[in-house]
């Protein structure tokens, strides 16, 4: 187990005139599942490369358990790699797979074939060991790529989008299976995923990428309830907040379509601003009373049930809206619908710089 640091780490690639990532600062703690989240091309395997050793960062300092690991080989790095191509050696059974890096190291025979075993027994794969990789399915493929890199007992796990390659299911299961081998081993962990609800359920923290910067980094429950700027709020989350442009006057955020009255907190937390994006979750918007005094007013054009909830898309203005609403509602396409927020439900973004002006406050636990 060990700390991971980044400290103000860049890399620039030969001939590129941006910076792939750049300014990334992260202390681990001991033993800690950090995710990295973001869009196709933000950084993420570059960030994974270079703590691995494989890329050079170009500006900046990483440490491993305290030690500058700059210029320091991958293998020296104490660290276990898995990928989303995990390339098993086809002519190897399950348990060569598993003890290969083991035996190029030298370590006994004895102790190669403890460890292996262990391992395969976390892993449920210890009926399998005798089976070529042709044998085994994608998931259990996908659990000796898991045991191989298991096996080394390294400082860190590095993890880059391991379950891309299963189906739906399968990927919810290994998810808790990581989550829970973790939990077993208590190694430093990065996990990078461009899926949000993968972020969300496995992260202890969450890295939020975009363009190599680091937009936020916290855990799930306050990069929901607080996102530091609109991309993050876009982000996370499922299905995604609703952005509306506004005029604030007399109290109220309002719009073609819409008017939403503002609480002292979001009067303070607007300011002087003119215009406004207000950005509203579909799980707080509901159909409204006729005495509510926010009301969104728009065509119903998608209605998607999924059984514990329905999921409604409604043309308010010149925005869609998302809403989600309870099953027995009865909503159909075409109908005009009144819609409704909670003035404590508002998040309020600056419309130039795109950062939270006012959240929505973390509910203290029971
Ligand atoms: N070897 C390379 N040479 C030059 N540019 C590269 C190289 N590898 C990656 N890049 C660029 O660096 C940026 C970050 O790439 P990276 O592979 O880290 O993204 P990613 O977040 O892992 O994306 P994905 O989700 O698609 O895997 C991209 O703009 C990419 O084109
Ligand atoms: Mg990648």
């Amino acid at each position: 187990m060990a700390i991971v640091e980044l400290r103000h780490v860049g890399k620039r690639y030969p001939g590129s005139e941006s910076l792939a990532v750049s300014d990334f600062n992260l202390v681990t703690k001991d033993g800690e599942f950090v995710v990295l989240v973001g869009p196709s091309g933000c950084g993420k395997t570059t960030t994974m490369r270079m703590i691995a050793g494989l890329e050079d960062h170009t500006e900046g300092d990483i440490f491993i358990g305290g030690v500058n690991v700059n210029g320091v080989a991958p293998r020296d790095r104490d660290i276990a790699m898995v990928f989303q191509s995990y390339a098993l050696y086809p002519h190897m059974t399950v348990r060569e797979n598993l003890g290969f890096s083991l035996k190029l190291k030298g370590h006994p025979k004895a102790d190669v074939q403890k460890r292996v075993e262990t391992v395969a027994r976390i892993l449920g794969i210890d009926k399998l060991l005798q089976r070529k990789p042709r044998e085994l399915s994608g998931g259990q493929r996908q659990r000796v790529a898991l045991g191989r890199a298991i096996v080394r007992q390294p400082k860190v796990f590095l993890m880059d989008e391991p379950l891309s390659n299963l189906d739906a299911k399968l990927r919810v299961g290994m998810r808790a299976e990581i989550i829970k081998l973790h939990r077993t081993l208590g190694v430093t962990t990065f996990y990078v995923t461009h899926d949000q609800t993968e972020a969300m359920t496995m992260g202890q923290r969450v890295v939020v990428l975009r363009d190599g910067r680091a937009q936020q980094i916290d855990t799930p429950n306050q990069l929901y309830q607080q996102p530091a700027n609109r991309f993050v709020a876009g982000f996370i989350g499922t299905p995604a907040m609703n952005f509306l442009t506004a005029t604030l006057g007399d109290g109220r955020a309002a719009g073609q379509g819409f008017s939403l009255s503002l609480d002292a907190a979001a009067l303070r937390a607007a300011g002087n601003n003119q215009t406004l994006c207000v950005g509203v979750r579909p799980e707080h918007l509901h159909l409204a009373h006729d005495d509510a005094s926010s009301r969104l007013t728009g065509t119903v054009e998608v209605v998607e049930p999924l059984g514990a909830v329905t999921l409604i898309q409604a043309r308010v203005g010149g925005a869609t809206l998302t809403a989600q609403i309870p099953p027995i509602e009865r909503v159909s396409m075409g109908d005009t619908v009144t819609l409704s927020c909670d003035a404590d439900r508002l998040y309020l973004f600056d419309p130039k710089t795109e950062s939270l002006l006012k959240g929505i406050t973390l509910q203290a636990a029971p």
